[in-house]
């Protein structure tokens, strides 16, 4: 299996309140938005022989940065001028929307995937430019069951009609069956690694069962990893 190891520091030049993080738009140059870059310049890489246009970003635990970095590699494709879609399919734990100062719970992916509603009428414009959302919506009581469903791959195969790329964030690998539902249904899966968090045994356990899963795992992103030769 081919990989990239790719490290992502810890500065950041905007941040929402609480929560995740987001690189600035104003700031190309800024170092991490520079390390968000190569990580798609890897993705791009590893999909010359495959169209890879549904992405989803998981790691074993929580915590480990899944939601940080789903959300700017969105942000990053955006602003190369990808027309991108981001859908928060973590629907157990909300944290996109914030990010994104979007506030209207009531309506997202639990609720269309509920309902026989069109699609676009849970796609919101982000502040940034080419990049729309799809926020998670309600808490359901069956999370698992949605994203496996017929209608979530209907409405991913709508989405990648529309757009260049689909960036979902879901739950980690080991908790629930979510993220085992859904991986087989999207073209790769990145796997989140927080360095000082995640154990070997855990990681290794949730390779194997996304390879169960019939998951595309494209590789991992080491987050949060202390540069060894800076103090
Ligand atoms: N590289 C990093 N440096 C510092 N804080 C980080 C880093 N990556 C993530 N975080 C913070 O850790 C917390 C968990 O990250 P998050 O992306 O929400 O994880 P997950 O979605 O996997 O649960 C957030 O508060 C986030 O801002
Ligand atoms: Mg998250």
């Amino acid at each position: 299996m081919k990989m990239f190891h790719r490290k992502k520091s810890k500065k950041s030049t905007t941040s929402s309140k609480k929560g995740i993080k987001l690189i600035a738009d104003t700031d190309s140059k800024n170092i991490v938005s520079e390390q968000f870059r190569t990580i798609l310049t890897n993705i791009n890489f590893s999909a010359v022989n495959h169209e890879l246009k549904t992405i989803l970003i998981t790691s074993s635990q929580a915590n480990e940065g899944k939601s940080t970095v789903s959300a700017n590699l969105a942000v990053a494709w955006a602003k190369q001028g990808r027309k991108v879609l981001f859908i928060d399919a973590d629907l157990r734990q909300p944290t996109i929307q914030s990010a994104f100062g979007l506030h209207d719970s009531r309506h997202g992916l639990s609720t269309i995937l509920a309902s026989d509603a069109s699609f676009d009428l849970v796609v919101h414009q982000s502040p940034i430019n080419n990049l729309a959302i799809i926020t998670n919506g309600p808490i359901p009581p069956n999370p698992a069951a949605l994203l496996g469903s017929r209608r979530m791959e209907k409405l991913l195969a709508y989405f990648r009609n529309h757009y260049d790329l689909l960036v979902l964030d879901v739950p980690p690998v080991l908790t629930v069956a979510d993220t085992r539902v859904i991986s087989p249904k999207v073209d790769g899966v990145v796997l989140v690694v927080r360095q000082g968090q995640a154990q070997k045994v855990a990681v290794k356990k949730s390779v194997e069962l996304l390879q169960i899963a019939k998951a595309n795992l494209l590789g991992y992103v080491l987050n949060d990893v202390v540069p060894k030769n800076r103090s």
